[in-house]
């Protein structure tokens, strides 16, 4: 707790955690960051972004009666949905088996960000489950969040789903800036070695910066931990993977917010703006 700054007037910060590809760790990372985070004394939400597919509560053993299909029918508020998770963070539950959830439409996207404005001063650190693809979902919601912080593993195919990622979310949207972390690494070099590959690519085809966030090893524990319904770091602290989810959780309350001008409020104005646009066209 006392490494925290808590309720201080900084902006909220909007963190996407994405992948590319499907099953690197994105929730149990969010979820542990999340718990992390909530423990150096912030205030923090997490948003289960993988909409259709959302899966957050069952890690963190939630059984919330309402979730985000509920907001994006106009059935309810997003400040009814939210639930209370481990060490006092937030969430707001998503639906799983819903279709209908794919592909929002310009309008729920609208009124989507218009309920996560109501957040924002409730709040120091929003993190966002985003799904794994290059679906408009996952863009949007990459695209909606100041900050994104890309998952891979040491495999190759991460690395090119991750690069695919970073591809679309620079050209179609013009983000510049990307955290990288290296999930389920064998050991420090192997993660270094996946970071440095993808940084290379992404700097030389893309001319976007790739900033090495750290790693987080390959630990029997998380799955055990997935198997309990409880984040790894509260159930199992003393493991390598919750030891080092502490390290990218000092390292994230540590680092600048790197906001576009104008702070939060006014990147989420200029995305409504964007998709007010977007919904006449
Ligand atoms: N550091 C780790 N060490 C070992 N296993 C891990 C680690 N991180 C995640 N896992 C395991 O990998 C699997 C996928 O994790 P998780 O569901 O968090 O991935 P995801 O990227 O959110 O998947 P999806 O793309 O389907 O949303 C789970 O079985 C989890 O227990
Ligand atoms: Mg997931």
């Amino acid at each position: 707790m006392a490494e925290a700054v808590c309720g201080t007037a900084a902006p909220l910060r909007v963190i996407a955690v994405a992948s590319g590809k499907g099953g690197v760790g994105k929730t149990n990372v969010t979820a542990n960051l999340a718990v992390a985070l909530a423990r150096r004394g912030l205030r923090v939400c997490v948003l289960d972004a993988d909409l259709g597919l959302a899966n957050l509560d069952v890690v963190l053993g939630l059984t919330p009666a309402k979730s985000l299909l509920h907001v994006l029918r106009g059935e309810a508020r997003l400040a009814d949905v939210v639930v209370e998770g481990p060490a006092g963070i937030r969430v707001v539950p998503a639906a799983s088996g819903f279709a209908e959830l794919t592909r929002l439409e310009a309008s729920q996207q609208l009124a989507l960000l218009a309920e996560m404005e109501t957040l924002e001063h409730e709040l120091d650190v929003l993190l966002l489950d985003v799904g794994a693809g290059i679906s408009s979902n996952v863009l949007w919601f990459a695209s909606a969040a100041a900050e994104t912080l890309v998952l891979l593993t040491p495999e190759p195919t991460a690395l090119t789903d991750a690069y695919a990622l970073v591809k679309l979310l620079a050209t179609r949207h013009g983000r510049t800036d990307f955290q990288v972390l290296v999930n389920m690494a064998a050991s420090a070099v192997d993660a270094d070695a996946a970071y440095r590959r993808l940084a290379r690519v992404a700097e030389r085809f893309l001319g976007v910066r790739v900033e090495y966030a750290g790693w987080v090893p390959f630990d029997d524990a998380v799955p055990r931990a997935v198997r309990c319904q409880q984040p790894v770091l509260l159930s199992a602290p003393g493991t390598p993977a919750s030891l080092a989810i502490g390290r990218l959780a000092t390292r994230v309350a540590g680092r600048p917010a790197g906001l576009p001008s104008g702070g939060t409020q006014f990147f989420f104005r200029r995305l409504l703006a964007d998709a007010a646009v977007e919904g006449r066209a």
